[in-house]
């Protein structure tokens, strides 16, 4: 388990004046905002009789459970409890554990761990940035985070699930480059077919030179960057939280710059977007439920599931305490697309 990682427990957004409950890692987490308005995470469960605190309230920047109203501040301590006369110095000792948890780029981040290997989380690039536009998407994935992350960097699926969407197929070759990186691994894309999708259409309707870039960051983060003549631009982040072995919060961020008519194509792009979202929701329900029914049984990993090994590779290497070696050279890849 990748727990000494930042992971969204949260939108910003999402959480106000209620406490809120949330799942990070198997961890039941209460989430909550203190008098600066700074969120808080503890455990979900209060230290008296095991009450759920997410469903209690905030009271002076303390979650209050529901059952006795006993109170907690954001480092786990009970800090009121109604039923004992004689003010603080008489009460119980009692707290709940607290974890660590950051606000950042319009998202709560928390960290089960112990020591959080980064200091701060990974942002979404450009968000925010004068001549950028963005939206976000959230979906819930019936699938463990890996599988999300090979899904999100896997090219040859987009001809079948995304058919006529993203990719129709053409069986041309294209050639892409791999990457070993300090944090991860790049896959970057030769000749292209780019024809007959509504994605195409819309982005690049022009033959304009495309740059297109996969990235995996690692533990659980990918960026796919597609960069065109005449200064367009999209990169899709996807902030992967493994909720539990066979869950995982997908946060999207897509951000991109398309000369004057952001905001025009953000109108067609976001419900397209949200669609082929959709599709792979449903085909990693399928394939989870499927592998559940025949026990398991190891996949086959070819040359043309790009990204998969090192994500792997990285995966175990970070569980097992270690960084992976990335002092390899560059090598190519010919896929059908
Ligand atoms: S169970 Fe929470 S205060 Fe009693
Ligand atoms: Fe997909």
């Amino acid at each position: 388990m990748l727990t000494d990682y930042w992971y969204i427990a949260c939108p910003s957004a999402g959480l106000l004046r209620r406490p809120l409950a949330a799942q990070v890692l198997s961890h039941k987490l209460v989430l909550f905002r203190t008098e600066d308005g700074t969120p808080a995470a503890l455990e979900d469960r209060c230290a008296h009789r095991g009450m759920p605190l997410a469903g209690g309230r905030v009271s002076e920047g303390t979650v209050q459970c529901p059952y006795h109203g006993w109170c907690y501040d954001k480092s786990g301590k009970a800090v009121h409890v109604p039923a004992v006369p004689g003010g603080r110095s008489c009460l119980p000792d009692a707290s709940v554990p607290a974890f660590r948890c950051v606000e950042q780029d319009g998202y709560v981040w928390v960290c089960v761990g112990s020591e959080p290997v980064h200091e701060r989380p990974l942002s979404f690039a450009h968000l925010g940035e004068p001549g950028w536009t963005s939206f976000r998407m959230y979906n819930r994935f019936e699938a463990p985070v890996e599988s999300c992350l090979e899904n999100f960097l896997d090219c040859p699926h987009a001809t079948f699930v995304h058919r006529h969407w993203f990719r129709t197929p053409t069986e041309r070759e294209v050639r892409c480059t791999v990457r070993a990186l300090d944090d991860g691994a790049v896959a970057e894309y030769f000749d292209e077919p780019r024809e007959k999708s509504a994605v195409w259409a819309l982005l690049a309707p022009s033959r304009a030179e495309m740059q297109h870039t996969d990235r995996y960051i690692a533990p659980s983060t990918t960026r796919v960057d597609y960069r065109f003549a005449e200064d367009k631009h999209y990169i899709i982040t996807s902030s992967c939280t493994p909720v539990n072995e066979r869950l995982t919060d997908v946060y999207t961020v897509i951000t991109f710059r398309y000369k004057f008519w952001g905001r025009l194509v953000r109108l067609f792009f976001e419900p397209l977007s949200r669609r082929i979202i959709a599709q792979d929701v449903e085909t990693l329900r399928q394939q989870h439920l499927n592998i559940d029914r025949h026990e398991n049984r190891p996949f086959r990993i070819i040359e043309q599931d790009v990204l998969l090994p090192h994500i792997r590779r990285w995966r175990t290497s970070l569980a097992n305490g270690r960084q992976p070696e990335t002092k390899t050279d560059p090598y190519d890849v010919r896929i059908v697309i």
